[in-house]
């Protein structure tokens, strides 16, 4: 999503300060300021950034997903809600430092939400933000305490304390579906089985899917993402009735990417061979999301269905990408 979110913002106009685990291409470099090689969990970095640059908003998108985060939890506790707390305290000490609001940009995710069983998850379809907040996976865990901490720095941070600066903190999030760009395979999460099959196939490959035909969350591509996450920032504040929303497009089953798949490139080599472990996170995840606040508050509205995102934007770009690899 950082690389994408990159070109938007850069093509905006916005300076970027750009951090990364890794080296950024020099393409996507190129559209920063500056970039930084280093770990959020690291204060030196953060006391860096704060003391050169005069931070307005911050998207924070570092986390280990809910596959790797079931290997190590405590690195992903470390990580996603250690890292988070970092930031939010650099946003508020930006805030307290230039006498403005810093805007905190907080990618959560459906896999906040815990459906106690497959039964209960047929029985709610269409699941509300409010509800069904026990997730089964630390990285759900994470995100959900990452929501938290942000509507505290926002409202509450040192509520004590006598030079307290009220509201350092504009923190806005989105529950994010499974996302599916033509540019990456992502690593580490749940719903990759949807990119990882379609990736897989255009590449000539046979590919085995990790849970049942049967198995439904919600999806949507990449580009409307990142078209949430800037359409939700540019809100003006008065205008939003939570700190969290759910986003919505498509919510097809495992055997609708196959279905769709194999239309697109007849010889696919598609089975499914369910893996227990990954399936019990899937099953633990909402079919739906009640999108409504988000497109009462900020006026969401997705781009695509299910069809015309693989007919419009997918197939597209990943028959090109894969025809000039
Ligand atoms: N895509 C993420 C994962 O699979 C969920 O947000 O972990």
């Amino acid at each position: 999503m950082g690389h994408g979110l990159i070109d938007r913002l850069a093509a905006a106009g916005r300076p970027i300060v750009a951090v990364d685990i890794r080296e950024l291409d020099a393409g996507v470099r190129a559209k920063c300021r500056s970039a930084y090689v280093g770990d959020i969990c690291d204060p030196g970095l953060l006391e860096r950034l704060h003391a050169q640059y005069e931070v307005g908003e911050i998207f924070h998108l570092a986390a280990l997903l809910s596959t790797r985060g079931e290997f190590a939890p405590e690195t992903a506790h470390q990580v996603n809600v250690g890292g988070t707390l970092n930031l939010l305290k650099l946003a508020a000490e930006q805030a307290r430092s230039h006498g403005q609001g810093v805007k905190f940009m907080f990618p959560s995710s459906i896999a906040a939400y815990g459906m106690p069983t497959l039964a209960d998850k047929r029985a709610n379809r269409l699941v509300h933000e409010d509800r069904f907040l026990h997730p089964h996976t630390m990285y759900g865990i994470n995100k959900l305490a990452g929501e938290e901490l942000g509507r505290y720095y926002q409202d509450h941070y040192r509520k004590l304390a006598q030079d307290r600066m009220p509201r350092p903190i504009d923190f806005r999030s989105i529950r994010f579906p499974g996302i599916i760009s033509s540019d990456t395979v992502p690593s580490g999460g749940t719903s990759d089985y949807g990119p990882e099959m379609i990736h897989a196939v255009a590449q000539g490959e046979a590919y085995e899917c990790f849970v049942r035909p049967d198995t439904r969350i919600p999806f949507m591509t990449m580009p409307e993402a990142i078209d949430a996450l800037l359409r939700l920032s540019a809100a003006p504040k008065e205008r939003l009735t939570r700190t969290v929303y759910n986003v919505a497009a498509f919510s097809p089953t495992a055997s609708d990417f196959e279905r769709l798949v194999r239309g697109a490139y007849p010889g696919a080599q598609v089975t499914f061979v369910p893996d227990l472990g990954r399936q019990a996170i899937v099953d633990s995840w909402p079919e739906e999301c009640d999108d409504l606040a988000a497109r009462r508050d900020w006026d969401w509205s997705p781009t695509y269905t299910f069809e015309s995102a693989f007919g419009q934007y997918l197939m597209p770009k990943v028959r090109a990408r894969y025809a000039t690899a």
